[in-house]
């Protein structure tokens, strides 16, 4: 059944349970039944010749090819006014920047996205370190694609408080701030401020800064969730569905449900599937449907990830994440989150459905 965001009736929060559904593979082939059902694709795709001891990595000269193997499968999933949001970073290759994201943005809009803006995630604690012909990397674009040039966006729902300066400014209002007019030095940008007042919100700018994630998570490449929250209260409304095709540790799964949408999260490896289960069994809304076919019971994925850690003490393994399920998971604390979430086993329940 086709969703329709701007239908939602009055009664949404009482009958409403948001669902997500974990696929361990490959995303080209298993968005093939979400036809035009989904509302918002925000990823972050595996970045070339990244990360190669954790997953395939891309040749970043063969990275724009490569991604656009997944054009029509994402083409066919988005809704007419459905977006999709890529965060990448290019590459420095022999000392220099590898335009490998530019080249991959071009292509994808050769076969019809609709390049709606560029946002960058400022990260306000970038890695420390020294390069002679560079400063610390501060910043990662998120591309803003979309089928049509009129995707579906709720501006309201990232609308920010003012601040003191515009209080303090808007009441010294000369007259020529009171009509539109071109800048005191000619630049031929020019703003009306009267249109201002009276406001306590504004709109954010398109520079998105957000802290990277401090913690281990068990996944080399975590993003902050605010990070796809932002992108979700923006580009969908409630009760629509959120896909991430590269999922990783499930970061837009517990984005998209702690905002009330449905989410499909699919990743190529079972370990980072796992994972997105262990995290969203944790950090997700209680009342929130987890759906993953592929594993027995929680118990069996922390048992196997502690064996792991004692036998190899490895980091990639995520250790602190480790330490915090250990402190956390006694079976009495698994037994009562269970029973809270009424957990769906797969296949078991009845009301159990995919989410497409
Ligand atoms: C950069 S990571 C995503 C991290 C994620 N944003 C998070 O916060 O944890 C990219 C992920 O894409 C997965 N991947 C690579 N190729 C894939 C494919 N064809 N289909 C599905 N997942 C894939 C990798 O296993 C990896 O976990």
């Amino acid at each position: 059944m086709r969703r329709n965001h701007r239908n939602q009736n009055k009664n949404f929060l009482f009958d409403y349970k948001p669902k997500c559904t974990i696929i361990n593979g490959d995303s080209r082939g298993n968005l093939v039944n979400c036809k035009e059902n989904v509302d918002l694709i925000i990823t972050s795709p595996p970045y070339a010749d990244a990360r190669k001891k954790h997953y395939d990595s891309i040749h970043p000269d063969k990275f724009p090819d490569w991604f656009l193997t997944f054009h029509e499968s994402f083409w066919n999933a988005l809704k007419p006014e459905g977006s999709l949001v890529i965060n990448i970073k290019d590459k420095v290759v022999e000392g220099v920047r590898h335009r490998f994201v530019w080249r991959t943005i071009e292509k994808l809009m050769n076969a019809g996205w609709q390049a709606i803006d560029d946002y960058i995630w400022h990260k306000t604690n970038p890695m420390p370190g020294y390069w002679p012909t560079r400063l610390r990397d501060g910043w990662e674009y998120c591309f803003h694609l979309a089928k049509s040039k009129r995707p579906f966006m709720n501006q309201d729902a990232v609308k920010m408080p003012m601040g003191d300066w515009a209080e303090s400014r808007l009441k010294k209002l000369g007259e020529g701030d009171k009509s539109r007019n071109n800048s005191a030095n000619q630049s031929g940008f020019g703003r009306d401020l009267s249109r201002w007042v009276g406001k306590n919100t504004v709109l954010p700018s398109n520079v998105l800064s957000i802290a990277l994630v401090g913690k281990n998570k068990g996944h080399p490449a975590v993003f902050p969730i605010e990070l796809p929250s932002f992108f979700i209260k923006l580009l969908s409304s409630k009760g629509g569905l959120v896909v991430d095709p590269f999922a990783g540790s499930g970061s837009t799964g517990i984005a998209a449900l702690s905002l009330d949408r449905d989410c499909l999260l699919i990743d190529t490896h079972k370990e980072y599937c796992d994972l997105a289960y262990t995290r969203l069994f944790f950090e997700a809304p209680i009342y929130a449907d987890i759906i993953y076919s592929n594993i027995s019971s929680i118990e069996s994925i922390i048992q196997e990830k502690m064996t792991k850690k004692t036998k190899q003490k490895s980091k990639r393994n995520g250790e602190m994440f480790v330490e915090d399920l250990l402190a956390m998971t006694t079976p009495e604390f698994i037994q009562n989150v269970k029973e809270a979430r009424a957990i769906y086993k797969a296949g078991k329940s009845k009301s159990h459905k995919k989410v497409c």
